[in-house]
């Protein structure tokens, strides 16, 4: 999605804008472009595809100025080309601007600007009316005209702008996606995604909705949307640049796939005392709350809605409470049955995905209790629920989610632990028992990692299948779905997920000889029922790999290659039998020649509908 920087201060603002355009780059975008504030007027310099292509443009040029806004495109209204890319700036170069989101209203407000002002439109694009528009209601102060024109706007915006004739000035405002302004030393930033300022600022301000925050060189103001000047503390960030950087990997998703170790035992560790038991610090979870929720809603998209399928399974086993889990977009249409004894969990790493954030407020308008398991601090997500459980997994790079998930499955696992021990429907010893398998984990998935080489030899073999399926029962199933998305998405092999059982039910008409079949068998409870389902597809001479604990021999029958992952409770498995996957999907990926951390038509954090 799009990115925002912005830079105010004695030093040249180009270089600084394209180094944090390049650290949101991972976010997926089309065209970058950036605005300097010249002692002759704005320069504004813009080009479609890499930020490489915009520093081509640029080199050897001089590029002037210390302030200045840039940006990364991801196209929603018109096509990916130069004049479409940002900034956008007012008929006669007096204001630029920048923006993420979209304006609702555009075409009336277009239609308005020509006829009123005979204002001409270059780009196809619903942000240059911004720009026309604080064009026109200029009169010498930038926030001034900036509140003008958001009282005319409607939609999910979030922008910066620069005029002219004040060049030590930025002026942003935020509506809906994100926005936060960095200090520096004698400089000060602006930016829609931390990352991007992890090298010039670890001291933050969040800007809240339907705020502005004018920045100079010197000072950063807030003000909410009555024009009342707000204050706000500091938030330090703990991320540090080396988290944002690919430290020796070829890509940043194999990097944090071998991050897993260190941020699943950061992750358990935060919430476990010295004796082991869990504590919520900071989250008020008592055991009269939980008699009185009759229904839990778990909600999310993409990777963490299938964080929120192994959910499901650990809340309804340890705390028997019956749980739902949507998917944002439909849960936001359907009408849901919500009221004030609904508990609303939202998981999200970035904080910031629109259709679950518009769920979660559509929930919390119904009066129901909304906890959220969160990846980005002071994201929207974290800041509008009631409690937040933060998973320490650092900042996730790559587009596909990898360690964003299994420390998701961490925080549900632990929220599902302590639930049960809180309604009794679990013994402490069981709770300690399982809590003993967390534990070993990072470990385990360790010697998953060490052992990554014959996973990278299976994918060397398969990696020009046409299609894949993955299959599993219980929680299995659950690991089948995002085992399956990982490897389409950076792949691009049609693959889905179905669980076993239901194969004979229409799926298996799809299997023919060199179908390839991933089984997740870990199970030992439905270990025969999973054999049966695997026999099933071997009877149609499909390829299958199979997934299971190690020491399980008599998988070797049925299956053409395997993977172990070493023994533990079937409770937990889910952490350790996506590893390989992930593994898997990144080496087909690679063997194929994909553009791994960033593949097509993906964007990092969805902040549009
Ligand atoms: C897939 C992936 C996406 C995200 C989804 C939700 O690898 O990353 O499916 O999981 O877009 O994003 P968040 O968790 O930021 O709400």
């Amino acid at each position: 999605m799009c990115g925002i920087v912005g830079y105010t201060g004695h030093e040249q603002a180009c270089p600084i804008i394209i180094d944090g355009l390049k650290k949101l780059e991972y976010r997926g975008y089309d065209s970058a472009g950036v605005a300097l504030v010249t002692s002759r007027g704005i320069k504004v310099r813009k080009k479609a595809g890499r930020i490489a292509n915009l520093e081509e443009s640029i080199r050897g040029e001089r590029m002037e100025g210390t302030t200045g806004i840039g940006h990364t495109r991801w196209a929603t209204h018109g096509s990916p080309n130069d004049l479409n890319a940002h900034p956008h700036m007012s008929m006669g170069g007096q204001i630029a601007i920048v923006h993420n989101g979209i304006i609702e209203n555009y075409a009336e407000l277009r239609e308005e600007l020509k006829k009123d002002y005979g204002i001409e439109f270059i780009s196809d694009t619903d942000s240059e009316v911004i720009a026309q528009l604080i064009g026109v209601l200029y009169e010498g102060k930038l926030e001034d005209a900036v509140y003008e024109a958001v009282s005319r706007m409607r939609g999910a915006y979030t922008f910066a702008a620069v005029a002219a004739d004040e060049p030590e000035k930025m002026v942003a405002y935020r509506k809906d996606t994100p926005l936060i302004a960095g200090i520096g030393r004698d400089c000060n930033f602006i930016a829609s995604d931390m990352t991007a300022l992890l090298k010039y600022s670890s001291d933050i301000y969040l800007i809240e909705n339907d705020e502005m925050v004018v920045c100079t060189p010197d000072k950063i103001q807030i003000f909410n949307k009555d024009r009342k000047r707000m204050d706000r503390q500091v938030l330090k960030v703990t991320w540090s640049m080396e988290d944002a950087e690919k430290g020796g990997y070829q890509h940043f998703m194999l990097k944090e796939i071998n991050e897993q170790p260190r941020v699943v035992k950061e992750t358990l560790e935060r919430r476990l005392n010295a004796d082991g038991k869990i504590h919520l610090d900071g989250i008020e979870l008592t055991a009269e709350d939980l008699s009185k929720f009759t229904k839990i809603y778990i909600v999310a998209c993409g990777t963490a809605y299938h964080a929120g399928l192994v959910g499901k399974y650990a809340i309804e086993k340890f705390a028997r409470i019956p749980v739902e889990v949507d998917i944002a977009s439909e849960f936001r249409y359907r009408d849901p049955f919500v009221d004030e004894n609904t508990l609303f969990i939202a998981i999200s790493q970035s904080g910031e995905t629109l259709d679950t954030l518009m769920s979660l407020r559509e929930a919390k308008s119904k009066g129901a209790r909304v906890l959220s398991v969160v990846n980005v601090v002071g994201s929207s997500v974290a800041r509008e629920s009631d409690d937040v459980f933060y998973t320490w997994a650092g900042p996730e790079i790559a587009v596909a989610s990898t360690k964003a998930y299994t420390t998701q499955l961490i925080c549900m696992y632990l929220l599902a632990l302590y639930m049960g021990t809180l309604r009794g429907t679990i013994t402490e010893e069981y709770c300690d028992t399982i809590i003993g398998e967390l534990r070993q984990m990072p470990d385990k998935i360790q010697q998953i990692l060490d052992g990554s080489h014959k996973i990278e030899s299976i994918a060397k073999l398969l990696y020009n299948r046409n299609s894949i399926f993955f299959i599993g029962r219980g929680v299995d199933s659950a690991v089948a779905y995002e085992g399956s998305l990982k490897l389409k998405e950076i792949s691009y092999i049609n693959s889905s997920a179905i669980a076993a059982g239901e194969l004979k039910h229409g799926t298996i008409a799809l299997m023919e000889p060199d179908t390839t079949v991933i089984a997740l068998a870990t199970q030992d409870r439905l270990f025969e029922k999973m054999y049966s389902n695997i026999e099933e597809v071997r009877a149609r001479h499909a390829h299958i790999l199979s997934v299971v604990k190690e020491g399980n021999k008599m998988i070797r029958k049925v299956s053409t290659d395997v993977i172990y992952i070493p023994a533990c409770a079937d409770e937990v498995t889910p952490i350790l039998t996506i590893i390989p996957l992930q593994l898997f999907a990144y080496y087909v990926a690679r063997e194929r020649g994909e553009n791994i951390d960033k593949p097509r038509n993906l964007a990092k954090s969805v902040t549009v509908e």
